[in-house]
């Protein structure tokens, strides 16, 4: 049995706090979340106005500038962004080291880690601008390096980046084209990407860009403060999302939609997520912060419901989806544990609606999340109370 006293001579008072649930670990002006009332703001603004009348390069623009830019700012933004979106040579060799079926969230781990070694001089940044650069080009190329890996995964030739295309158009078209043309890839036809497809994944990428201090952000931030290259700091970002309890979330709620099978099973699986003897989970269920429902969530939900309108839906797996959704939230197990579905059950219906296979939802959550991870950094290095990340423990040994 430890002895508290002795211990606490030895090291001074210190919290006791597996997985943080109450200690902050910075000072941050980025995002702010209510999480008992369900509010999400970034630099100030609401997440409904951004989601809504903003593109998320403007929010991007937005979470590094710390103000939304004016048309002229965002045209030259936005041509930055275009321009840098092109791979090193170099780097398309690395995706060929890989096998046929690695998960994209490997590749796109690994060759973001790669690209550290192909921009050393980001290792040695001494202001601000320099800053602004590096983060543009992370943006910029991990639409790019996402697709590459999904293209290897099928063993079919990469798309290069469409200067004449905006961000979000560009990489569905990376995603969907065939090479030298812009045939869809998808198993219902041969459609051009339509203008509410592109909407609804920029939306995405939106509700995606920044959360505070969740997993990988505190991932990113602990990196930083160690001094490593900020791209090896993402590529860290990127395997901490691929967890199933985190970014890793969206592809297993549809993974469980389908192990699910039909609406008249979804009591049976209700059932086992409230048996405290078994592990499992209700997928897109719960969250750390939001004891209420995810603001993300109820834009998605709206968003779902017009595009049901718009594009029509997978039925099938919408229809076990409402289910869950209508039993979970009158059951006494989920509202007194505060449990609401967040933005991982809503995303992945979207997905498969805009024809982007499982395989690739966390790797959409990493694009939309890149400009979050870079401007932590950037804040963490520009913060003159930050340090080296170093928690202490409870020794239980011998
Ligand atoms: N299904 C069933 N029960 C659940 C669920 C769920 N999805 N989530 C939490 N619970 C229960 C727990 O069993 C626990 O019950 P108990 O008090 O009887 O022991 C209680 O609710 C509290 O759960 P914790 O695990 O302590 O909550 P925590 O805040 O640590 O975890 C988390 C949050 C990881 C998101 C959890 O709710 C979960 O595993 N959800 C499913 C995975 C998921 O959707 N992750 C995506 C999160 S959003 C994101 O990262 C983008």
């Amino acid at each position: 049995v430890l002895d508290l006293r002795t211990f606490f001579s030895d090291t001074g008072l210190f919290s006791y706090d597996p997985g943080y649930t109450s200690t902050a670990s910075c000072r941050s002006n980025i995002t702010f979340i209510n999480g008992k009332k369900g509010e999400l703001r970034y630099r100030g603004i609401p997440i409904e106005e951004l989601a809504t009348e903003h593109t998320y390069l403007e929010t991007c623009y937005l979470l590094l500038n710390g103000e939304l830019p004016s048309a002229q700012k965002l045209l030259a933004f936005d041509l930055e962004i275009r321009h840098r979106a092109f791979l090193h040579e170099g780097l398309r060799h690395l995706f060929n080291a890989f096998p046929d079926n690695a998960h994209p969230m490997a590749t796109l781990s690994a060759a973001v880690t790669a690209l550290a070694s192909f921009y050393d001089e980001h290792l040695n940044m001494e202001n601000g601008t320099e800053y602004l650069e590096m983060a543009h080009r992370i943006i910029a190329k991990i639409p790019t390096i996402a697709a590459f890996a999904y293209r290897h995964s099928l063993g079919i030739p990469f798309i290069q980046p469409d200067i004449d295309l905006a961000f979000t158009r560009n990489f569905l078209t990376m995603m969907r084209a065939y090479p030298g043309g812009k045939m869809h890839l998808g198993t219902e036809g041969h459609d051009e990407i339509k203008e509410v497809e592109v909407r609804a994944l920029d939306t995405i990428f939106t509700l995606h860009a920044d959360h505070e201090q969740n997993a990988s952000t505190t991932v990113v931030r602990n990196v930083a403060s160690t001094g490593a290259h900020p791209y090896v700091a993402i590529a860290s970002g990127i395997s901490a999302l691929w967890g199933r309890a985190h970014g890793g979330a969206n592809e297993s709620v549809i993974a469980q939609l389908e192990m699910i099978g039909s609406v008249d099973r979804v009591d049976t699986f209700i059932a086992k997520a409230k048996d405290p003897d078994d592990p499992f989970r209700l997928m897109g269920f719960g969250h750390r912060v939001y004891k209420n429902f995810d603001p993300r969530a109820r834009i998605l939900k709206k968003l779902q419901d017009e595009l049901k309108e718009e594009i029509g839906l997978n039925s099938h797996l919408m229809e076990i989806a409402e289910k869950v959704e209508e039993i979970a939230l009158s059951d006494e197990y989920f509202i007194s544990r505060n449990l609401y579905p967040n933005i991982d059950f809503y995303t992945g219906i979207i997905l498969t609606a805009l024809q982007i296979p499982k395989s690739m939802f966390t790797p959409v959550f990493v694009i939309g999340r890149t400009v979050g991870w870079i401007t932590q950094w950037i804040e963490f290095k520009q913060d003159p109370q930050s340090k080296i990340a170093r928690p202490r423990q409870l020794y239980s040994g011998q």
